[in-house]
């Protein structure tokens, strides 16, 4: 497909509808679950893709600022091991902003932006083409954890999936792998990632990185009952409900709950559940690794790591791969 030489992104339909048979039988089974759990992308509404963006503002939230410093401090050497003209294929680009900034480095020859929350995206997505009217550019509202087919608009050289943010954490290690084999499938022999990873560290850091003292980190996690309340004809309460984050050093991962205050009841059309007071539905894992195990984690999708780069404490790294013959 030619380049686009007008100002408007193409965007393809959002795939959360509001109450989609599929969307609505998932949440359901998570609620009933023995232990009560609910799939993270679901954190992703307008409102929650706003107080993300607020949660990485946070003194505490380390992981933004500190791959952010990374990007800024080796941005040129990233750059020099990619190449120019690649096909960047951002994965929850959310606000675009961090692929954004390494537009005039990577100069990408198209940039795909994919993102749950489509009508976010929509709007970061017009502005980015104002300023950089040379890319290509195209913008997927899908959920890309369980697959990853791309339109036939995507160009198939050079393609380098962007995936910062130290998202591949919010899988356990197993789907880590399956997901990157994914990634690895769509790349040809010329591609690659150019991935952040959050690494090991003090749980003292850790855990005021996912319970903030202004509670912004709440806000977004409690934000979820309100989606599900309109995704799914639920009736949270959401005042009957506190946010928990704690790093769990065996797992070597920051578990995120909601907890009831108090013994409750959640009804929805055709059922409900009861909850105890104290007891939790399950929202996400962050998974912390150590450098070498991240390495692994790319070699076993098919990666090779071609260069790491991390911040002066070593909290973080930003990860270049190259795809391998299959
Ligand atoms: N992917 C982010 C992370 O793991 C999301 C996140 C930050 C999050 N704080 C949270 C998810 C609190 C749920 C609750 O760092």
């Amino acid at each position: 497909m030619p380049p686009d030489t007008t100002t408007a992104p193409q965007l393809a339909p959002h795939s959360l509808v509001h109450g989609s048979a599929a969307v609505v039988a998932e949440i359901v089974a998570g609620l009933a679950a023995a232990q009560a759990q609910v799939s993270p992308k679901f954190l992703y509404d307008a409102l929650g893709s706003r107080l993300f963006e607020a949660i990485c503002e946070l003194p505490e939230y380390y992981p933004t600022r500190t791959e952010a410093a990374i990007f800024a401090a080796h941005g040129e050497a990233m750059a020099r091991a990619i190449g120019v003209g690649s096909t960047l294929i951002d994965l929850g680009a959310g606000n675009c902003a961090k692929a954004a900034a390494l537009f005039p480095l990577l100069q990408p020859a198209q940039y795909v932006a994919i993102d749950i929350s489509a009508d976010f995206l929509h709007e970061a997505l017009a502005g980015l083409q104002q300023r950089f009217a040379a890319i290509d550019m195209l913008g997927l509202g899908l959920d890309f954890s369980s697959q990853l087919a791309l339109p036939a608009s995507v160009r198939a050289e050079q393609r380098l999936f962007f995936y910062p943010g130290s998202s591949i954490g919010n899988f356990t290690p197993d789907e880590a792998v399956a997901f990157l084999r994914r990634a690895r499938a769509q790349c040809g022999n010329d591609g690659g990632v150019l991935i952040g990873v959050d690494l090991v560290k003090d749980s003292a850091v850790l855990d005021a990185a996912y319970d903030d003292a202004i509670g912004v980190t709440a806000a977004f996690n409690l934000n979820l009952l309100r989606h599900l309340n309109h995704l799914a004809g639920t009736d949270f309460d959401v005042r009957q409900w506190r946010h928990r984050g704690r790093f769990n050093g065996a797992e070597a991962r920051i578990e995120m709950h909601l907890e009831a205050r108090h013994a409750l009841t959640v009804r929805w059309p055709g059922g409900a559940r009861s909850f105890d007071a104290g007891e939790r539905i399950h929202t996400e894992n962050s998974y912390k690794y150590r450098q070498s195990a991240a390495v692994g984690l790319l070699e076993q999708a098919g990666f090779q790591a071609n260069c790491v780069w991390t911040d002066a404490q070593g909290w973080f790294a930003v990860i270049h791969a190259r795809a391998i013959g299959q």
